[in-house]
């Protein structure tokens, strides 16, 4: 891009997260409790065409990335023409999702020939009782039929494991063990507190955190080589001897990568946040909605990015007490 924004703590604004959608197919208990959340009603989400024009708005600012979440972003129907046309965004080079996996091994083909690279995949275990306490679903086969289509097409994958204490710690090395062969990076991820309930799921020692995470995969595989990341990279990165693949470790809920942070997000309803645990900062469809012009809108846009909590502990405090625990990740989009 021509020209690049940066921040009050001069981090650069190149990575656009958009939520596309509110509801999930799946009910992952670190994500929302089990009879749901309240989804939005459909004209309260921002339309293909709103999002179209704000991510046109930011390639001008300096973005380039964008990733589409959720919720599901294949429960929203015609995704894949929507992302083909941010695709033809000038400015924009890399376009690529977070997905679950259920429903999106037929429309994998697609998603090659608009070019894109990479699809960053929700796994938390390849065992299929667990993967239903988990999920609430029964859908493993699914996901894997998935997983498997995208490397036939070529198409990077990351596979997302939320590592939980009690829950999943025994699928580590199995997870880790499929880049022995294939050339994936699984990437293992703290446990946050968005999970739509009333209760805090992070205590205030997580059990699992990125050392432990990382201890315990020496401890089978040996020493993890750290390897140089992408710039703004969530995830440390680590070969392992032998292994085709690689291993991330994403520190989420100890917020180590925040001094990088290259990235916004917009909420399923338009809400922007300059921080993943910032309460959102500016409703942008009250004025997609409300006539403003496109100088209105980078106005805005810009100085909302100029007053970033300079980390992710800070943007928590700046929140109304207790609210952190009641909100899911589906709403957010991660
Ligand atoms: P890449 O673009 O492939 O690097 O992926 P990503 O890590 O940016 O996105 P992904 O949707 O795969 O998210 C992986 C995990 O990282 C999820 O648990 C996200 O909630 C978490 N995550 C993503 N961005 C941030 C962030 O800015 N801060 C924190 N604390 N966690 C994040
Ligand atoms: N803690 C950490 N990661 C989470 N995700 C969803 N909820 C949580 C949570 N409470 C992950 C999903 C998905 C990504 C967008 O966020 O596994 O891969
Ligand atoms: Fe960025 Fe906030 Fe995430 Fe830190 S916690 S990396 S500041 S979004």
């Amino acid at each position: 891009a021509s020209s690049v924004l940066f921040d009050n703590h001069g981090r650069p604004l190149e990575y656009v997260r958009l939520a596309v959608t509110d509801r999930c197919n799946l009910r992952c208990f670190y994500c929302m409790p089990e009879e749901g959340i309240k989804y939005m009603p459909k004209q309260q989400l921002l339309t293909y065409e709103e999002m179209e024009r704000l991510v046109g708005l930011m390639a001008g600012l300096g973005v380039r990335k964008v990733r589409l979440t959720g919720g599901e972003p294949f429960v929203r129907r015609d995704l894949v023409p929507f992302m083909a046309r941010l695709a033809d965004i000038p400015g924009i080079d890399d376009i690529s999702l977070t997905t679950n996996g259920v429903l999106t091994a037929p429309y994998v083909p697609e998603l090659a020939r608009i070019g894109v690279k990479a699809v960053n995949l929700s796994l938390d275990t390849l065992d299929q009782e667990r993967f239903a306490r988990i999920t609430r679903r029964d859908e493993l086969p699914r996901v894997m039929d998935t997983f498997h289509a995208l490397l036939a097409a070529d198409i990077q994958v990351k596979i997302n494991a939320v590592v939980m204490d009690g829950q999943n710690t025994q699928d580590i090395i199995p997870l880790a063990e499929l880049t022995r062969d294939l050339p994936v990076e699984v990437r293992f991820i703290e446990e946050m507190p968005f999970n739509g309930g009333s209760h805090t799921a992070t205590p205030a020692t997580l059990p699992w955190h990125h050392r432990r995470i990382r201890e315990h995969l020496e401890e089978h595989f040996g020493a993890l080589v750290p390897l140089t990341g992408a710039a703004g990279a969530t995830a440390s990165e680590y070969a392992v001897a032998g292994h085709v693949g690689r291993i991330g470790i994403i520190a989420a809920y100890s917020r180590t990568f925040c001094g990088t942070c290259n990235r916004i997000r917009l909420t399923a309803e338009g809400g922007l946040k300059t921080c993943l645990y910032d309460q959102g900062v500016l409703d942008v469809r009250a004025l997609l909605r409300g006539g403003s012009s496109d100088a209105d809108i980078v106005a805005a846009l810009t100085s909302a990015f100029k007053y970033r909590a300079a980390n992710g502990f800070e943007a928590e405090q700046q929140r109304p007490l207790h609210q952190l625990s009641f909100e899911s990740m589906s709403t957010i989009g991660g």
